[in-house]
């Protein structure tokens, strides 16, 4: 089962995991979410998480000891830990990315707030033997925090663990699964359903057919088609 923890200032932010496919994947013992407070792991009475950068700089940067208490917290030596570290300036999240998420069996998810968190922290666990550090973004942005970005890649990722999906047949022709001649990756074809004609509107004839190999190639097409136009805007 995978195991999936994330820490955040705010975990309320985090409530979403809880719901539909997810809440029912974690029904069925098929993931396990947890979500952790970042301030549990202060002893202040401001249970403060930031300071000033050195070497100047507006904003606040995350201090390491929180971070460092709350992951030793949740894990042991013996548990193979894969730490996601949410930057806009980490590896650009993909469908690809989540296929080797989905097999992973620990992941910590931190979502850094401000101008992010100490960047010891990722150097830190990474001179650990068991574990592995992953700085990512989810795309060219800035959001206010990790916490969406994070949601983001547990949604992507989950989906993918055998029984998450009711229809598994689901996965093998959506967006980014599907290879044209090439071995290029392909959004999908366009769908349609009942009613046939609607507000003047036609499903395409092939698709009415009844023809299977017609289908396939009419939809070959249009994926390659849709990519094609995709890359050139
Ligand atoms: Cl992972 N974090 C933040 N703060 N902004 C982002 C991001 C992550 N990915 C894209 N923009």
């Amino acid at each position: 089962m995978l195991q999936i923890d994330v820490i955040s200032i705010f975990p309320e932010y985090l409530s979403p995991l809880k719901l539909s496919l997810l809440g029912k994947a974690q029904d069925k013992g098929l993931v396990s979410i947890n979500i952790h407070d970042l301030r549990d792991q202060t002893n202040d009475v401001h249970k403060s998480v930031d300071d000033t950068p050195y070497g100047g700089g507006a904003g606040m940067v995350m201090t390491p000891e929180p971070w460092a208490a709350a992951i030793d917290q949740i894990t042991n030596d013996q548990d193979e830990v894969d730490l996601i570290i949410l930057t806009p300036a980490g590896e650009k999240f993909n469908q690809k990315m989540a296929e080797t998420f989905a097999n992973k069996s620990h992941m910590i998810f931190a979502c850094g707030r401000y101008e992010g968190i100490d960047s010891r922290v990722g150097e830190y666990y990474a001179g650990k033997s068991n574990f592995k550090i992953h700085q990512v973004s989810i795309g060219d942005y800035v959001l206010g925090g990790g916490e969406v970005a994070a949601m983001v890649i547990i949604e992507a990722t989950t989906r993918l663990i055998p029984g998450v999906l009711g229809n598994p047949d689901s996965l093998k022709e959506e967006s980014h699964s599907i290879t044209g001649a090439n071995d290029e990756v392909l959004v999908e074809y366009p769908n349609y359903t009942k009613p046939a004609s609607w507000r003047g509107l036609e499903v395409p004839e092939v698709l009415l057919s009844g023809n299977h190999g017609e289908i396939a190639k009419w939809r070959k097409a249009q994926a390659e088609r849709r990519t094609q136009q995709l890359n050139k805007e």
